[in-house]
This record gives C-alpha cells, structure tokens and sequence, in this order.
C-alpha cells in the first residue's frame, strides 16, 4: 500500500505545498491520477503500480490532503477554480510539454471533470478516464432538467439520486462532519470500508485520515451549492473521455451519466460490478482500460471501439462459460467475446473449448482461453476454480450451461442413467455456483450467475423424467440462490430453452432399446430438432439480455414460453398432454 520506488517531489502554488510522486518511464505518457474524498494519493497505488510497467504516472495529494499543505482559510480554499491551479502547477512541473493522461476517482473525478471542460487547460489534457464523480455543472443541469420538466420517471430518479447524497448534505453542516472524523468515524473507517465496501484495509493509511477528511470536507462546501445552483453552460469536454460505472455504487446513480454525450461527445462508456472503490477493489480492470484508451489516443485513433448492443455492459469483464465446446454455450461464449468480454470457455470436450477460445478471440474478446473439466467431478472442478482464480481473476459472470440429454421412461432409466444425468446437469451447477459463486460473493463486488435450464423443468412428459427432474432441480436451485445473493449485489438467472438446433440431439441417450433402436431416434431427434431450426444464437442473446436486465427465469423460443404459461394458468392442460405416448 506505500508508493515504493516512487520519485516524490513537492509543488507550490497558491499558497500551497503539494507533495507529487511519480513512477515510470518520464519518456512515456504522463497518466496523472487523482484521489477522492476521504482518500490521499495512496488509493491508486495498485492501479499505479499496474501503469507503471507502461507509463509516466504521476499522482498527488489534493491540498489538504495527504502530505499536502491546507490553504489558510480553509473556507474558499478549495474552490474548484483553485483545484485547477494546483492541476496546472503539477502539470507544469511533471509533463511542460506534452499533454497528459487524466484519471480521477470520486471527488478527483469532479475536479479533473472541471480540468477537462475549462478554457485554460486545452492542450494540456489528451485523455480522461472518470469513475464515480460527475461534474458538478452535468449534474446541475441534470437535476435542473428534472425540476422543471418532472415526467413520474425523472422524479424517481431525482429521489434515487437524492437519497444517494445524504452525506453531502451532512459535509455542509459546520463542525459536525469535523467532529466525527476526528471521533468515532475516523477510528472506524476502516472497518467501515472492509464491511460495506469490501475494500482490503490491511494497510489503509489512517493517520492523516481525520485531517483530510474534515479539510475535504471544505471541497463540498465551496463547491456543490453554488455549482448546483449555476451549472456552467459551456462545460464542454475538451478530450476524449472515458467514463467507467461501477454498477454497485452506493453513493452515484448510473442516471446521472444518461445525457453525458451531449457534454462528452467522445465518450466511451464502461461499466463493472463492483463498489464504489474501484481503484481499491479492481485495479486490474482499471489498469487495463486506462491502458487501452491512453494508447489508442496516443495512437491518434478512437477510442476502443465499442461493439455491439452489450459492449458497453461487458466489455473487459471476465465470463466464465461451461459446456462452451458447442451448441448453446459455443453460442453464449461467442456473443460475451462479441461484447469485449475476457472469456474462459469450459468443456470436458479439450478440443470444443480451445476451438471456441480461437473463435473467440477472432470475434473480439481481449483475451479467451480453452479450459478442459468435467463440471460433474467435484474435486477437479475444486482445483479449476482455484486455478481460475489465481490465473484470470474473480469470474464476473458465470454460465452453468453443460449438460446432457437422456430419454426413456422412468422404469427403463436405471439408478446408474439416473447417477449420470444428476451429476452433469445439475450437480455440474451446483459445483459452479458453490465455487465461483462464492469467490464473486467473497470479492464483495457483485456479479452475475447463469444456469442453464430447460423448458423441461417446468414441462412433465413421460419421455424425459431424469432429464426434467435434472433441469427442475436447477430451476429451484437458481431461485433459491436469487433470493440469497440479491443482497450482495449478485444476480442469478435460470434460461429455459425450448427445442434448439444444436449437437445434444447426437449425443443424447435413450434408454430401454437396443444400440440401432437408440441411433435410429438419435436421427430422429435431430431430424426434428432441424426442422425447428432454432439457433443457437437466439438463446446466446436472451443469455446477455439476462443479464443486462437481471431477470429470473428465461423462458426461450415459443414453446418454452407458450409451456410456462400454461405450466401457471392450465397445468392440468400440461398434464393431459404428459400422458400422451411421446413421439420418440
Ligand atoms: N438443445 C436444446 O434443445 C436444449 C434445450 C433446453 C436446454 N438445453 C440445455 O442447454 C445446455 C447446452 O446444451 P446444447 O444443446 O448446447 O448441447 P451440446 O451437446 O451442443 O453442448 C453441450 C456441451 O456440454 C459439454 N459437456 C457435457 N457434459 C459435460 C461435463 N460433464 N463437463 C463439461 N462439459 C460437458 C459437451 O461436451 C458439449 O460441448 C444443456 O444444459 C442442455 O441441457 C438444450
């Protein structure tokens, strides 16, 4: 958590001493980031560190902050106009002749959105990257909006936002937020952030806590209200800027960013699950998009481009997806690579899943690769998720999709039939959910499971009783897990496809008739799975769309849906159609 090897140095202006410290090449681009509230340079260390292999970084404590001087009075001391200054003065000091890079989080974002939209410092800034703090005049203008145009859903996002901000309004109160951070609060914050925000404190640095706590304090009260009041109406970003949402903010609705094209016009928008530290909690992530938009601006090229409708939801996440070595979960695997996702694609199959790993990355996945395990082998698959976890990271969103077919009435499916099917399909999920699940709920940062089902689970027949008990179960698994983990921010959907063209029509098994009665329903099966014609592809985006919207069960394709109709108003329909002789 210390700056090691860091070259430090101290900057006056404006009646302040800013303490600087640098990393890097000084010969490649200068990436200047800048720390939130209550936080010193210290925040970015692991993001820094990361940059560093790459770039000139520079970071510095905010006056007042850190090992920076407070300006004397306080009050007026922080005035945007003068943050920009000490910008300027750093700038000078670190990059005289090349524009930089500019990264802010939280209150660092706000003042480097003000850098970004002045006059005075055109030229000076190549690139900004923002996380979690708009400009104050955006945000003027954006609840202005609402005020005067009020619609029942601008209303309600101006009280989600309202009830967001109740600590703003406790900084304006005098001496009170003083009183607490050099009190109860500056004592717990660190306990306070490993809770809530899942933040590893280890070595938070604590002992100028209060300190820039209660002068940041003055950041809020020389700021928001006469801001909020009178946004500028010029605020126009001079550079290209990247704007990354993590999608569990507690303190920052994602609305507020809705209208920024009109103020950013190259804006590139990203999105994680995760908290409101992010440089604390994913500092991979970040280092990893910093590095790509500082480059491609560098380069004289857009931004990354952003591809696809989900694009902006997934771009850079990892995706974990099981039975990726064909059908459904080929489909899946394909289309989160489609959207900029780092995938890892899973099959018991070594081939299918270095195949799609290839495909994968030809279709735009930053990086994808072939993992073989069979999801039914708990031990394995206990290893492979440590492995995952050492080697790619904390799977943000987790697809339990392989499984297997078995067809047969109940009496001629034995106990060993029964023991196959059960273990695949769903004990498969469970290992998933139980392993990856839990490092996505231990990381604190939220995340997204999906299972695959079937329409079976939901559809009685007397042809596939293991197979509908299977998917069933993984129905119900995927509620209870919904209900379990919506606290901690981690959404789990359960797709129910109907008859889709894929492979599993060969590889099924039918039980109770000899091996040429069996290949001869095998292409039977397939035959009619043809005709249907469903791709696979159609199921891949109701996955993604899931996703985006959290939704519980999947019913997909028309039969699917028609049947989870029916299985709520007319069961007894269902039922009568049960007991019909199957086809196959
Ligand atoms: N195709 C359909 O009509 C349909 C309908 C409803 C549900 N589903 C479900 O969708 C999922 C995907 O099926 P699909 O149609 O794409 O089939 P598929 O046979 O094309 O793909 C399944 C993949 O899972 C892999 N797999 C099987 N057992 C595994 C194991 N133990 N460990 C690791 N990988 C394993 C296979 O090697 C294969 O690559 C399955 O869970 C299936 O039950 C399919």
């Amino acid at each position: 958590m210390t700056l090691q090897g860091a070259r430090e140095r101290r900057v006056r202006t404006g009646g302040v001493e800013l303490c600087v410290a640098e990393w890097g090449d000084p010969a490649q681009p200068t990436v200047v980031l800048v720390h939130g509230y209550p936080d010193s340079k210290e925040v970015w260390s692991e993001v820094a560190g990361r940059l560093a292999e790459r770039f000139h970084v520079v970071l510095y404590d905010v006056r007042g902050h850190g090992r920076s001087t407070a300006p004397r009075p306080l009050r007026g001391g922080f005035t945007l106009e003068k943050l920009t200054d000490d910008f300027l003065a750093v700038v000078d000091a670190v990059s005289p002749n090349r524009p930089v890079h500019l990264v802010g989080h939280d209150w660092g974002s706000v003042q480097a959105w003000e850098f970004t939209t002045v006059k005075r410092t055109e030229g000076r800034i190549a690139s900004f990257t923002s996380m979690s703090g708009p400009s104050l005049d955006h945000f003027g203008h954006w609840i202005k909006k609402r005020v005067s145009r009020p619609t029942p859903r601008r209303v309600g996002q101006l009280l989600g936002q309202g009830a967001k901000s109740w600590y703003v309004y406790l900084l304006h109160t005098p001496v009170l937020p003083e009183l607490a951070w050099r009190g109860p609060l500056g004592k717990q914050w660190p306990k306070i952030l490993r809770r809530l925000e899942k933040v590893p404190t280890g070595d938070y640095p604590t002992s100028s806590l209060p300190t820039d706590a209660a002068h940041g304090a003055w950041l809020y009260r020389d700021n928001v209200r006469p801001r909020l009041r009178k946004p500028r109406t010029d605020a126009y970003a001079h550079a290209p800027v990247q704007l990354i949402t993590p999608l569990g903010d507690a303190f920052l609705s994602e609305r507020l960013y809705d209208e920024l094209e009109l103020w950013a016009p190259r804006l590139v928008r990203r999105t994680l699950p995760a908290k409101h530290w992010v440089p604390r909690t994913r500092p991979d992530q970040l280092a990893a998009w910093i590095t790509d938009f500082v480059t491609a601006t560098e380069g004289g090229r857009p931004a990354p481009a952003v591809r696809g409708p989900h694009a902006e939801r997934f771009g850079g996440q990892l995706v974990l997806v099981t039975g990726a070595g064909s059908g459904i979960g080929r489909a899946t695997a394909l289309a989160f690579a489609e959207a900029g996702a780092r995938v890892v694609a899973v099959d018991r199959n070594a081939h299918g899943a270095a195949r799609t790993a290839e495909l994968c990355r030809s279709a735009g996945a930053p990086e994808a690769w072939g993992e073989t395990v069979d999801v039914s082998d708990e031990q394995a698959m206990e290893q492979f998720a440590a492995k995952v976890a050492a080697e790619y990271g904390v799977v943000d969103v987790l697809v339990n999709n392989a499984g297997i077919g078995l067809s047969g009435s109940f009496f001629d499916t034995t106990a060993e039939d029964w023991r196959k099917v059960l273990d695949v399909n769903l004990w498969g999920v469970i290992h998933g959910c139980r392993l990856f699940g839990k490092q996505m709920a231990e990381r604190g940062q939220g995340g997204h499971i999906v299972n695959t089902a079937s329409a079976a689970a939901y559809l009685p027949s007397r042809a596939l009783p293991a197979y509908s008990t299977s998917k069933a179960a993984v129905l119900m698994l995927s509620e209870c897990l919904r209900a379990e983990l919506a606290g901690q921010g981690i959404g789990v959907s359960v797709i129910c496809p109907g008859f889709v063209n894929t492979a599993i029509t060969s590889t099924a098994r039918f039980t109770g008739v000899d091996p040429d009665e069996e290949e001869r329903r095998r292409k039977k099966s397939a035959r009619l799975y043809g005709l249907r014609n469903y791709p696979p592809e159609k199921v891949a985006a109701a996955v993604l769309r899931a996703v985006v919207r959290n939704q519980a069960v999947v019913p997909v394709t028309a039969e699917a849906r028609g049947g989870r109709l029916l299985s709520r108003f007319a069961p007894g329909a269902l039922r009568a159609i049960a007991r019909m002789k199957p086809p196959l």
